[in-house]
C-alpha cells in the first residue's frame, strides 16, 4: 500500500459513524454519504475517512461490495501505511505478548482488530533451535493487497525464517477472494513441532485446521488441568489432543480423544508418545454425538467438550443454541458424580450470558447439578478492544458435575 495512488475519500453522513468515531475500525455502507463503485474504489483500495464536516478521521482500506465498506488502520493524518507503520504495529503487538504470554513459544502475534490490524491474523511458532515460523491468515482484500508488504516486514525486520499463507474461510468469500493456502517462504517441512506448556506438540500448519493449532486455549488448559488430573478423561473434539495431553500430564490415567479427523488423531498419538504417555491414550474416530450416544455404560472423571462453532451467522443462532444444549447435556451425562467438565464455545454470536443459559438448560436436561468453578476465555494473545466486542468469541468453563 506504500506505493498506492491517492486514497479514495469517504465521508460520513451527518450524525452517522458513532462507532468509528468512538474507536471502532469498521465503517458500514449506510454510514457513508456515497459508496464508490468498484471502478472508483477497487476491493482493498486505500481510503481516507472524513467526518460529515470534512475533518480527518482515519485511513485504511475499502471494499465497494461488502457491508463493511471501510476498515481503519491508522488515525494519524500524516501516517503512510508503509513498512515502518507495519513494523511499529507488529512490534507493539509483540511487546504485549512478551508480557501476557511470557515463556510461550506458540502464540497469536496479531489478532486482527485486537491489534489494530483488521483483516490480518499471524500465529507465531518458535523452535528450540531459534527458528521463527509464522502462519498468516489474510481475511480481507485490503490485506490481500498488502501481502508482499507483510512478508517483507516479517522477513526483513523480524527475521521470520518460515511463513505459510493460510487464508481461507467465510470472511474471504464475503470479500470475493479465493482461498490461498500455500508455503510462503522458508523450509517447507510438512509438520511443525513446538513446545506447548512444556510438552512437544506436533501439528500440520498447511493441511491442519485454522492456522494449525488452536492458540486460544492455552491459558484455560493451564488453569483447568489440575482439575482433570485423575482417572478417566474424555477429550471430545480433541483435534491433536492438547486438552487430553494436558490432563494426562497432570495425572489422568486414561484419556479418550474423540474427533472425526483421522489426521488430527494420528497427531494426537504422536503428541502423547512424545511425552511418553502413549499407553494412556485411546483415539476414536467418530462423530462426537454418535459416540456419546453409543456409550451408555461408560463414565469419566472428566469430560472436555470443545466443539467447532455451531453459530456461524445470525440466522444460525436458534439452531446453534439447540445444538450446544443437546451436546452439553450428552457430555454432562458422561461425567461421574463429583467429576468435572470443561464446556466451551467459540461462537462469537453466543454471548457469555446466553452461554450460561445454555449450560444451565443442558444441566437440567441431563438431570445433573452443575457448579461453575472457573470461567475462561480466549488467551491474552487474542486481545479485545472494548469498542470491538466482535473480537471476543471464546467461552470456556470448568464445572463440577454432581
Ligand atoms: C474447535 S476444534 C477443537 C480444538 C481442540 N479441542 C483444541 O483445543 O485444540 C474442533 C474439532 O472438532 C472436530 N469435529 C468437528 N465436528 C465434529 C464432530 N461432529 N464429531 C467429531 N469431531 C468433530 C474437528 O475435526 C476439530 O478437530
Amino acid at each position: 500500500m506504500a506505493d498506492s495512488p491517492d486514497p479514495i475519500l469517504l465521508q460520513l453522513k451527518t450524525g452517522a459513524g458513532r462507532r468509528v468515531l468512538g474507536g471502532h475500525p469498521w465503517v458500514f455502507s449506510n454510514e457513508l454519504l456515497v459508496v464508490p463503485k468498484a471502478d472508483v474504489m477497487a476491493p482493498g483500495a486505500q481510503i481516507e475517512l472524513r467526518d460529515s464536516r470534512g475533518r480527518f478521521v482515519g485511513r485504511g482500506y475499502g471494499h465497494p461490495n461488502t457491508l463493511i465498506t471501510a476498515r481503519i488502520l491508522s488515525r494519524r493524518e500524516t501516517q503512510p501505511l508503509d513498512a515502518d507503520w507495519l513494523e511499529r504495529r507488529l512490534r507493539k503487538a509483540l511487546e504485549l505478548r512478551e508480557v501476557t504470554c511470557a515463556g510461550r513459544s506458540a502464540f497469536r502475534w496479531v489478532h486482527a482488530e485486537g491489534d489494530g490490524l483488521p483483516g490480518l491474523i499471524i500465529d507465531r511458532f518458535d523452535s528450540a533451535e531459534g527458528g521463527r515460523s509464522v502462519v498468516i491468515q489474510v481475511n480481507t482484500a485490503g490485506f490481500e493487497g498488502m501481502r508482499s508488504l507483510v512478508e517483507d516486514v516479517l522477513r526483513e525486520r523480524f527475521d521470520v525464517t518460515r511463513g505459510i499463507w493460510k487464508s481461507s474461510g467465510r470472511g474471504r468469500q464475503l470479500e470475493g477472494l479465493p482461498d490461498h493456502v500455500a508455503v510462503g517462504w522458508g523450509e517447507p517441512s510438512p509438520t511443525w513441532t513446538v513446545d506447548d506448556e512444556g510438552a512437544p506438540v506436533t501439528f500440520d500448519p498447511l493441511t491442519g485446521q485454522k492456522t494449525g493449532l488452536f492458540l486460544d486455549m492455552w491459558l484455560n488448559r493451564r488453569r483447568f488441568a489440575p482439575s482433570l488430573a485423575q482417572g478417566r478423561v474424555a477429550d471430545l473434539f480433541s483435534y491433536v489432543g492438547q486438552w487430553g495431553l494436558a490432563a494426562a500430564r497432570a495425572g489422568a490415567t486414561e484419556v479418550v480423544c474423540v474427533d472425526r479427523s483421522r489426521d488430527a488423531l494420528d497427531l494426537a498419538g504422536l503428541n502423547f508418545a512424545a511425552s511418553g504417555l502413549q499407553d494412556r491414550l485411546e483415539t476414536v474416530r467418530a462423530d462426537v454425538g454418535d459416540w456419546l450416544e453409543s456409550q451408555p455404560d461408560r463414565s469419566f472423571d472428566a469430560v472436555i467438550c470443545d466443539p467447532p462453532a455451531f453459530i456461524q451467522g445470525r440466522k444460525h443462532v436458534a439452531n446453534g443454541l439447540r445444538a450446544y444444549r443437546a451436546l452439553f447435556a450428552l457430555a454432562l451425562r458422561k461425567v461421574r458424580p463429583g467429576g468435572h467438565a470443561v464446556l466451551a464455545s467459540c461462537s462469537g454470536l453466543l454471548f457469555e450470558d446466553a452461554f450460561g443459559d445454555v449450560v444451565s438448560e443442558a444441566a437440567r436436561k441431563a438431570g445433573r447439578m452443575v457448579t461453575v468453578l472457573m470461567r475462561g476465555e480466549q488467551a491474552p494473545c487474542h486481545p479485545v478492544p472494548v469498542q470491538v466486542t466482535e473480537s471476543r468469541y471464546l467461552k470456556c468453563w470448568l464445572v463440577s458435575v454432581g
